[in-house]
């Protein structure tokens, strides 16, 4: 296996400033898909006129949103400032996305914190037109915590729906089998055990999902220098249960495109965004090495590795006028 990973993007601003020139968008500019399916924009999640002219006369119906959690380009916000953000993209949704559309939106609950800002933005939800259908957890395979504590190992999504979705049921299954006995019935005089009344063989998922592996550098799909990529195979289930073949999935906080790699595998069309043109660039490099290849990401090489082979000198010593502050400025 190669062994040329980036390093996390977000605090090296030297690597920043090599990957930059190999960039396509720059911010405010939309990548148009040749193949005509797709479409993918250096743009902001949170303001209006550029979300518009992203989605145009699209119609989405369903919308995927994993924004950072309350790190908003290297400035810590404050949880009210943070909710009123969120207030901004989620409004964005509401008037892109087609009467009948689902959305999910994967939140942080910070137990060294109130939990926040999960329970904000779940009382912040309640005067947009979104009904709540479930509080799903996702389990991951690392956690963190202290051994006076029990440890972290959940990522929350919330799903809501307005107008009147569908939902596939069938993407719920998962390939888990039943094993456990123990709820009878009589049915027509008859005592019979609840595997043998049941549809499948297999569980369904329900809202707490342990069968999903988290990304980490061995996988196939592993994108480095991606900090908070998600794995495929939660983002299929979603795309699978909640659209349909040649819908258009949303997603406004891109990063390494899992939502464009689960649209393209599954016949969905995705219009995706992110602000930074380094994760734009990341994403249009994942599918054109997807349809040309079947790779699904880079595993321990990079998707700039043809460009720039080495980075092993590119330190984070950053020269003076390299703060992150100073890079903010020449990003956006
Ligand atoms: C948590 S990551 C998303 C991870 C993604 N689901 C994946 O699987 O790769 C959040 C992303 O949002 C981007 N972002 C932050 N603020 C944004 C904004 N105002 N508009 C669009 N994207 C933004 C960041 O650059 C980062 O790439």
């Amino acid at each position: 296996m190669k062994n040329n990973p980036l390093p996390r993007l977000d605090d090296n601003p030297e690597i920043r400033r090599r990957l930059l020139p190999y960039c396509r968008l720059e911010p405010g500019e939309i990548w148009d898909d040749p193949k005509g399916r797709h479409r993918i924009g250096c743009k902001d999640a949170a303001d209006p006129e550029q979300m518009s002219e992203l989605i145009g006369d699209e119609k989405p119906t369903l919308a995927i949103h994993d924004p950072p959690y309350n790190l908003v380009a290297f400035d810590l916000r404050s949880i009210d400032e943070f909710i009123e953000w969120c207030r901004m993209w989620i409004r964005n949704t509401t008037v892109v996305t087609a009467q009948d559309a689902s959305l999910y939106v994967w939140l942080g609950a910070d137990q060294t914190d109130g939990f926040q800002p999960l329970p904000d933005f779940m009382v912040m939800m309640r005067d947009e037109p979104y009904k709540a259908r479930s509080f799903i957890t996702m389990r991951n395979q690392r956690g963190y915590g202290t051994q006076k504590n029990w440890m972290a190992v959940r990522q929350e999504l919330l799903y809501y729906t307005k107008g009147n979705p569908i939902f596939n049921v069938d993407a719920e299954y998962t390939d888990i089998p039943k094993i456990l006995r123990g709820y009878y019935k009589e049915i027509n005089g008859r005592k019979t055990e609840n595997l043998e009344r049941s549809k499948s063989d297999n569980i369904r998922a329900g809202n707490v999902w342990v069968d999903i592996q988290q990304v980490f550098y061995r996988m196939e799909e592993n994108v480095s220098g991606c900090y908070a990529q998600k794995p495929l195979k939660c983002i299929e289930r979603i795309i699978a249960a909640s659209s349909q073949p040649n819908d258009v999935v949303i997603d406004f906080f891109a990063h390494s495109g899992t939502t464009l790699i689960a649209a393209e595998k599954l016949g969905r069309r995705c219009i995706t965004a992110d602000i930074d043109p380094i994760y734009a660039e990341i994403c249009i490099r994942r599918l054109e090495q997807y349809r040309r290849s079947g790779r699904k990401g880079w595993q321990n090489g990079h998707p700039f590795e043809l460009e720039v082979p080495s980075l092993a000198d590119a330190t984070n010593d950053a020269p003076s006028d390299d703060t992150p502050e100073a890079l903010q400025k020449l990003l956006f």
